[in-house]
């Protein structure tokens, strides 16, 4: 199948959620141009409206207008965050820095998500939880009462921009300085970058610690988003395994620690240019350019996960088209994403009939020639359902994902943008 054309991705979730939060607590009228309209996206601009903070709908190729007083006020309704695990994790952050009750509730898988490694320091912060005996609470709904912060120093579990955000954001809310360090390998980094961008003052230490200072103001904007680099991803995937054509993605984000992607399909052989044509949001953006060729198994370390830890599925079915074995090594955290992906990862793609197994933390994938050919069970989680889509542009693929909805959470419209490349018919 040939897959060719010039594409925009949709605009960049992590960025999206953030620059939504903090226009809430910025007093003011701020703007965004090439925000995110995703489900996920959605649900950030939902709870806002709950605390008080008028919010625009969202909508494709629509500015997002954002009218803030500077703090939030006591909801009245339950915050729902849908299937959203960074609108909860940050929000929370946030409303560590509030005098009032909230609580918080999303839907079945976020439900299953680990919260205690945000409830814990929050609460360590001084920020109170309706749980158990008094323990920080480690699963949705719960209640949160913040107000009256101290300041934190706190070694991440796993090294998670969602656990970074969430403190940096409670010291910014809560008027402290706030330390944090990361396990293994740099989690993305656009928290600190947007908080140094209002004056807030945060630095690396030799040994590794972040250091927040509650130095800066915050100010409304008016900003544009950049394409989001882990949708685009999918795109790129697709390119790399067609048998002819070209693409162009432009103006992508190309954050250093969100590119680890990049590198890896490089080191596998992959064809792809990326070239920066300009800054959005005080981040590079630019275009990528990709051709189809045979890539080649690697060896993925502990240190670059977090730079490309939504790539794993996308990565992970590539790998299931390369030459010889790929290995994902400390990939545990899978298991406690939007669904358990690395168990379902394996299992789909063994579903297809590639090869694949766990074993420990690791997930080992050899690569196979025959077309992959298969039901795959997504469970709702987006970018499974996305991974395994693209692998049905591979020539006498037959692939059948039983719900590409669910891509709606971050990339709405991709079934229709992998039929314009693909120049496939609507089903
Ligand atoms: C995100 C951080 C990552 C990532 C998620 C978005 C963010 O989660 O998987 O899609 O915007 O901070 P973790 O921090 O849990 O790794």
């Amino acid at each position: 199948m040939l897959v060719q054309g010039n594409v925009a991705a949709p605009g960049d979730k992590s960025l999206t959620h953030r620059l939504l939060l903090l226009a809430g607590m910025a007093p003011g009228r701020s703007r965004l141009q090439g925000a995110l309209t995703s489900l996920d996206a959605r649900s950030t601009a939902k709870v806002l409206r709950l605390l008080g903070v008028p919010v625009t709908p969202l909508r494709p190729g629509k500015e997002v207008l954002i009218s803030a007083r500077g703090r939030f006020e006591r909801p009245r309704q339950i915050l729902h965050c849908g299937n959203s695990g960074t609108t909860t994790r940050l929000l929370l952050g946030l409303l560590a820095g509030h005098d009032f009750r909230a609580t918080l509730t999303g839907d079945n898988s976020l439900r299953k998500r680990p919260m205690r490694r945000v409830t814990e320091p929050l609460a360590r912060m001084g920020a109170q939880f309706d749980g158990k005996g008094g323990e920080a609470p480690d699963r949705l709904p719960l209640a949160i009462r913040g107000g009256g912060l101290h300041s934190l120093e706190w070694e991440l579990p796993v090294s998670s921009a969602q656990i970074k955000g969430c403190l940096l954001f409670a010291g910014l809310a809560g008027g402290v300085p706030v330390s944090v360090r990361e396990p293994s390998g740099r989690s993305r980094d656009h928290t600190e970058r947007l908080l140094r961008s209002f004056g807030y003052r945060v630095e690396e230490s030799a040994e590794g610690w972040l250091q927040f200072e509650p130095t800066g103001k915050l100010e409304p904007f008016d900003l544009e988003v950049p394409g989001d680099i882990s949708s685009a991803a999918f795109l790129v995937g697709a390119a790399l395994l067609a048998t002819g054509g070209g693409l162009a993605i432009t103006g992508v984000g190309l954050n250093p620690t969100r590119t680890g992607f990049l590198r890896v399909l490089e080191r596998m052989g992959a064809r792809i240019t990326a070239i920066q044509t300009g800054e959005r949001c005080g981040e590079p953006v630019g275009d990528l350019q990709v051709r189809p060729g045979p890539i080649y198994g690697t060896t993925v370390t502990a240190e670059e996960i977090p730079g490309l830890i939504d790539e794993i599925p996308l990565l992970a079915v590539l790998a299931a088209r390369a030459m010889g074995r790929t290995h994902f090594h400390q990939v545990g955290e899978l298991r406690v994403k939007e669904s358990d992906r690395l168990g379902l990862l394996a299992e789909n793609l063994r579903a297809v009939g590639a090869l694949a197994t766990v074993e420990g933390d690791t997930l080992v994938v050899q690569g196979k020639r025959t077309p992959p050919v298969g039901p795959v069970r997504t469970e709702g989680d987006h970018r499974i359902a996305m991974a395994f889509a693209v692998l049905g542009v591979v020539e006498g693929a037959q692939v059948r994902v039983d719900d590409l909805e669910c891509a709606a959470v971050s990339f709405p419209g991709f079934d229709e943008v992998m039929r314009q490349v693909t120049g496939r018919r609507g089903r």
